[in-house]
């Protein structure tokens, strides 16, 4: 990470060229399937947080359309985080519809087929007529790991990396975020008629800033670094980790509004058993579509859903550590998550009139300037996973 001093003195941007992109790969259904095999089938995707399943028996359902899959992610007696399909193994009904709760045990609806909340098959009427072996008869396992609180899944039946491998040099620091030790978190769940990439990519570069949100930027424009760029861009293949400006001169910049949430915030967030944090101005993005901020007033996260390749749904959390103790810490909270909000609202138009823009077929290739390396960076990662799956299958 760049060690920021007084002036905007940013690190030397990673070069990857300056190649065009294609713009089918944002908008072509063919394209979005090579994508779902090659990447989303067998990479580590998240998936929650283990403070959603504070004690044994405690469950929650994920749906991942790119996976036309829904999983119970549960916590066994054992302790033990285990994740299944949601897929009863008589006839494939799905067991459940409710999106979390507590349950040592999952009936079938249809004929009563009932498994633990370790996957095992206990007891179904008649089922000496079947001629089968309840321990063939388990939920269908998908490989799961948590880390820095965190929980992925991946699709492969045998991942070539274990979680921390393929984290690779984030692992360390996403260890140590607030994320970590949290107990609970705000959030809210949007669907956007984009490609997961668009919609990603906003999130990547500060090019837009000035644009898109000349009041609610503000705070990181100064004279010394105008449109906010970040102090370091730096590439991990496939991820990618920024470090945000810190501008010395951010209170100046704000509204009374904003003086009063982030001072509040800055008090009733930072009080009490926070741990330390050197990841304070860190950005991870984990590859394909998660990225969380290491701040500790604001540990915010989100991971984009590719749902069709024009549609995806993104899941926007701030991690928090201990429950509300005080009316300060609740107001700085929900300021915090409507703050967030705020900034969400006025991009989501603009994403959508590039997908609108994209999917008409009027460019051949769309441009990154070094400024939006990143976006280059997911783009060139994307396409190497989608080339070598086609090697691999003999497509090419
Ligand atoms: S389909 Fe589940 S018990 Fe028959
Ligand atoms: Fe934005």
């Amino acid at each position: 990470m760049n060690v920021q001093t007084s002036g905007f003195e940013p690190a030397p941007i990673p070069d990857l060229g300056n190649a065009p992109i294609p713009a089918k790969a944002y908008y072509d259904p063919e394209w979005f399937e090579l994508e779902r095999q090659a990447i989303f089938l067998r990479t580590w995707f998240p998936a929650g947080h283990v403070c959603e399943l504070p004690e044994p028996g405690s469950f929650i359902r994920r749906e991942f359309e790119f996976a036309r899959a829904s999983l119970l992610i549960s916590r066994g007696k054992d302790g033990e985080i285990r994740a299944f399909h949601n897929v009863c193994t008589h006839r494939g009904t799905q067991l459940t519809d409710e999106t979390e709760g507590k349950r040592n045990t999952f009936s079938c609806r249809y004929h009563m087929w009932t498994f633990g909340n370790d996957g095992n098959l206990l007891s179904a009427p008649d089922f000496e007529k079947f001629g089968l072996e309840k321990k063939d008869c388990a939920l269908p396992r998908v490989a799961c790991e948590v880390h820095g609180g965190l929980i992925f899944i991946n699709f492969d039946k045998a991942p070539k990396q274990s979680l921390v491998e393929f984290l690779g040099p984030l692992a360390e620091g996403m260890s140590h975020l607030p994320c970590a030790h949290a107990t609970n978190f705000s959030e809210y769940v949007y669907e956007i008629d984009a490609n997961w990439k668009l919609t990603y990519d906003n999130f990547q570069e500060n090019y837009h800033l000035r644009f898109i949100h000349p009041n609610t930027g503000k705070a990181t424009f100064s004279a010394a670094n105008p449109f906010g760029y970040p102090a370091a861009q730096e590439l991990h293949d496939p991820h990618r980790t920024q470090t945000i400006w810190t501008n010395p001169d951010s209170a100046s910049q704000m509204t009374a509004t904003q003086m009063l949430g982030f001072g509040m915030g800055a008090k009733a967030l930072l009080r009490g058993d926070v741990p330390e944090n050197p990841f304070n101005r860190a950005y991870f993005a984990v590859f394909p579509s998660f990225f969380m901020l290491g701040s500790t007033g604001n540990n915010f996260s989100h991971t984009v859903y590719p749902i069709g390749p024009e549609k995806s749904r993104g899941v926007i959390r701030i991690y928090w550590i201990n429950d509300d103790q005080t009316p300060g810490t609740r107001y700085a909270r929900e300021f915090t998550l409507a703050v967030t909000r705020d900034v969400h609202s006025e991009d989501v138009a603009v994403i959508q009139a590039g997908q609108r823009g994209l999917a008409s077929g009027a460019l051949e290739h769309i441009y990154f300037q070094e400024q939006e390396v990143l976006c280059r960076h997911l783009y060139m990662m994307v396409a190497k996973a989608v080339e070598e799956y086609k090697v691999e299958q003999g497509l090419t």
